[in-house]
């Protein structure tokens, strides 16, 4: 983006990719023409701190439709300035740019908890944690639900939010929080299929490589192993699972896959790729079962399931292919080729594309719904984390099925 590029034409380039999104967002579309009609939010300011991108630009919109006043932020580093621009062209308060240090991205949270919401839509409990400091003892013991914050509730979308809400800020909120993540509509929609679908477009974006006949271990199969599994073996590919869970294990052999550890089964794989959750799953003793010029992949949030560290300690030399592409050279001749290095490699490369529309509408409906409960009836749920109610699941469930046409 050049320096002279004005607010005005950032916005407009926004705008017009905010289109193409929000034609493809139905479910959201359908509750902002109810939210405009009921105004569930009247009255509220909703402070929120998520990925500053068009997706997240639909939902705020349909809250703002819905009558909310929107204060918001970004995460630090992905915050799309175009976007930024065309929603403060809406009327938002939006805080940040791409270009934010870390400090300028705690100072723009600070200012989100600073503006005094009555509502949060969260991201990794950052401004639970700032609403927290500010709970008055003496205003829950006399029977203030927010505490003396003014928050009357809100959302958590990360399952690592809702871990801090479980842990560090156990029993220090008294308004209740939703936590998306925990949703089982959402492992099924996100997890599974969009993570599923865009791991494989990733390392075909990425490497260029083909799918079909490749031998491809994946580690883990939880939600995202069984979508990865099940995406590469659909396009023609082997896929061979390593999994700790017996349970687990037990599905992926009868779910007709390959089933072994993972040193046994690194040997005879061509792609490796990681979805576990945990450190250190493809470990100096895996690399050293590997063929020559395996390919490793990581999938999971954090960027230490494949043992980088370690394995660049192995390395005689290192060098970099193309972007997200590393090629690592082993002693005795053999070499690997990292992704991403090690990081959740489909969003790295070029133009990565991240979850499906159709999954962040999911998504972002259990969102909408979740804060629309909140504001209408936040007595009828409990101080602290806790999972979506199950009425707002089965709900978007029915609206999905009716989308695409499954009516039962
Ligand atoms: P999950 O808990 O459903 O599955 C993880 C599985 O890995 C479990 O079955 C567990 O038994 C297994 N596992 C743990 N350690 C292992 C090891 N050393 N070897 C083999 N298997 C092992 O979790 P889910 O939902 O599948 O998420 C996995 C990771 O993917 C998490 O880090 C999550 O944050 C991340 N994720 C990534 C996304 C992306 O876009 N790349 C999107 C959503 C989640």
């Amino acid at each position: 983006m050049s320096p002279q590029t004005s607010d005005a034409d950032l916005a407009v380039r926004g705008a017009a990719r905010i289109d193409w999104i929000r034609s493809r967002m139905t479910l959201l579309a359908g509750v902002r023409a109810r939210f405009a009609d009921e105004q569930p939010f009247a009255g509220h300011r909703i402070g929120m701190s998520l990925h500053l991108e068009p997706k997240t630009a639909v939902l705020l919109e349909t809250l703002q439709a819905g009558g909310a006043e929107v204060v918001a932020t970004g995460n630090h580093g992905s915050t799309q300035d175009d976007i930024v621009a065309h929603l403060r062209g809406q009327g938002m308060t939006v805080h940040g740019t791409r270009a934010d240090t870390l400090e300028q991205h705690h100072a723009n949270v600070a200012a989100v908890d600073a503006a005094r919401p009555s509502i949060l839509l969260d991201n990794g409990a950052d401004l639970a944690a700032l609403a927290a400091a500010r709970v008055d003892a003496a205003a829950v013991a006399a029977g203030d639900p927010t505490g003396g914050t003014g928050i009357i509730g809100g959302t958590e979308e990360t399952t690592s939010g809702g871990m801090r809400l479980r842990t560090e800020l156990a029993g220090r909120l008294p308004f209740p929080l939703i936590v998306i993540n925990d949703s089982l509509l959402k492992a099924i929609g996100e997890n599974k299929h969009s993570v599923g679908q865009s791991v494989v477009e990733s390392i075909m974006r990425i490497t260029n490589l083909r799918i079909a006949g490749r031998r491809f271990l994946v580690a883990g199969y939880g939600w995202c192993g069984r979508g990865i599994a099940q995406y590469l073996r659909a396009m023609g590919g082997k896929v061979a699972v390593a999994e700790i869970d017996d349970l687990k294990a037990f599905e992926a052999a009868w779910d007709g896959y390959r089933v072994g550890s993972i040193v046994d089964l690194a040997g005879w794989a061509e792609v490796v790729i990681t979805a576990t959750g945990h450190p250190d799953v493809v470990t100096a003793e895996v690399v050293d079962a590997l063929a020559d010029g395996t390919v490793l992949a990581n999938a999971g949030h954090f960027p230490w399931e494949i043992d980088v560290p370690g394995l660049y300690a192995l390395a005689i030399g290192r060098t970099t292919l193309d972007e997200a592409i590393e090629r690592v050279d082993l002693p005795g001749g053999r070499h690997v080729v990292l992704l991403a290095e090690g990081r959740m490699m489909n969003l790295a490369g070029r133009e990565p594309k991240g979850n499906s529309i159709e999954a962040m509408d999911l998504g972002f409906l259990l969102q909408a719904l979740s804060l629309e409960r909140v504001a209408r009836d936040p007595a009828s749920l409990v101080a602290g984390a806790q999972p979506v109610p199950d009425a707002i699941e089965r709900e978007i469930a029915r609206g999905m099925l009716a989308a695409m046409g499954a009516h039962r």
